[in-house]
């Protein structure tokens, strides 16, 4: 790391952090705690201060490629910065047409491209790929609620990814293989241990904290001219690699391809391989039906049968969870008691929740291959497999 880029380190792991930290406090206090406007005006100009002349000197220190991970490292760097700014009102999408934060846009543009993300930070800056040095990863805020919500965020993707991981593995031994038993074994106790660990997400998180004082950094926000939506734990590849492999989702269906390919950046480059990678795969689902339909027999088949669909449930009942839990939990009840004019930014991706909440369900149903007659789902090759058992 050179010793502009440590020095915007340190910063983001200490004064930032304080700075953040006693905004919220000021804005919790408020009566419409969702209110930025007028209050910490101090706070915020030597936010933007001192965090624009850290930056602008790296902008001229010019380009020093020290691989992937400082170039990564520092995209994120940069990313907290100007979400923060964005936290605080100092920036507003809607309100200008380019980015008032010049040099940290042309920095992020620059690195960005170079490391073949977003320019902006992502969720793996906060979750897989967030070090912790002494106990403590980087986050904007030292508040509890915060420091729960990435971490159970990391664990639930990281227990996706296990999940994901053996799937792979199955789709290259065939279904049919014995050892594949043992592999959607796996898939199946990781899925169970998104299920727990969201369970004690929701147990430990305070609902009007993460609304009000976690939530607001993960906003959309501009990087030079173009807005980017902000980050969500969604953005890794295990769990579409998960819904393709079980035939849940489909690559060929437009909404869900699109959906993929509007997150493709928003991945770490070795997520974007894996995801091209499977979609170029057949799904397990469609697999084990051409071996049940060619009436070949294996000795161990109704296991077969029984441990793929003991996957499908628990990735349904994640899914569900996710939905009917969480998001009603942490996002829809609190929107509704605050007030109407805040509404406009609400969700991490930008449309207005009614939209978000329509194409979340949609997802949850696809992952829970429920019988929908306007989205095409796998309820009957399920239920078909169910009949086989
Ligand atoms: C308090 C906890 C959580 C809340 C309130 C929440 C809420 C949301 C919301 C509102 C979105 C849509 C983002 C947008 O476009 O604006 C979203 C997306 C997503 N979240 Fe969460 N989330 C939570 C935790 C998690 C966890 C622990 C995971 C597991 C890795 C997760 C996985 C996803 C995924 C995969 C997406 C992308 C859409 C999809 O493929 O389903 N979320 N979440």
């Amino acid at each position: 790391m050179t010793a502009n880029a440590k020095a915007l380190d340190q910063w983001i792991r200490g004064r930032f952090i304080d700075l953040n930290t006693a905004l919220e406090d000021i804005y919790w206090c408020q009566e419409d705690r969702a209110n930025t406007e007028g209050v910490g005006d101090d706070l915020k100009q030597m936010l933007l201060t001192e965090g624009n002349e850290l930056i602008t000197a790296l902008l001229a220190e010019g380009n020093t490629d020290e691989g992937f991970e400082a170039g990564f490292d520092l995209l994120g760097n940069v990313g907290f910065f100007m979400a923060a700014c964005r936290r605080h009102e100092l920036t507003e999408p809607t309100r200008e047409t380019h980015s008032p934060l010049r040099e940290a846009s042309a920095l992020a543009l620059q690195v960005g491209a170079s490391v073949g993300m977003i320019p902006r930070f992502s969720t793996a800056h906060l979750t897989t790929h967030n070090c912790a040095h002494g106990g403590v990863a980087k986050s904007f805020t030292h508040g509890e609620d915060e420091a729960v919500f990435n971490e159970f965020n990391t664990r639930a993707i990281l227990a996706y990814q296990r999940a994901s991981e053996a799937l792979l593995r199955v789709s290259r031994l065939g279904m049919t293989s014995p050892v594949a038993i043992d592999l959607l074994r796996n898939a199946k106790d990781a899925l169970d241990d998104v299920y727990a660990s969201n369970e004690q997400l929701n147990a430990r998180l305070n609902v009007d904290r993460f609304f009000y004082s976690v939530r607001p950094y993960y906003k959309t926000y501009r990087v030079g001219h173009q807005s980017y939506r902000g980050a969500n734990a969604g953005d890794f590849a295990g769990i579409n690699v998960i819904d393709l492999l079980l035939g849940l989702c489909r690559g060929d269906d437009a909404y869900y391809s699109q959906l993929l390919v509007d997150k493709m950046l928003y991945m770490m480059p070795d997520d974007q391989a894996l995801l091209r990678d499977v979609l170029r795969r057949r799904s397990l689902l469609s697999e084990l039906k051409e071996e049940l339909s060619q009436s070949n027999q294996w000795p161990h088949q109704a296991q077969t049968i029984r441990s793929l669909l003991d996957v499908v449930d628990a990735h349904g009942r994640a899914a569900q969870q996710h939905h009917d839990l969480l998001v009603d939990k942490f996002i829809t009840k609190p929107s509704k008691a605050m007030e109407e004019r805040h509404h406009g930014t609400l969700t991490a991706s930008g449309p207005p929740l009614p939209v978000l909440l329509a194409a979340l369900e949609k997802l949850r149903d696809l992952r829970c291959a429920r019988q929908r007659s306007d989205v095409k789902t796998a309820y009957e090759d399920v239920e078909l497999l169910r009949g086989r058992i």
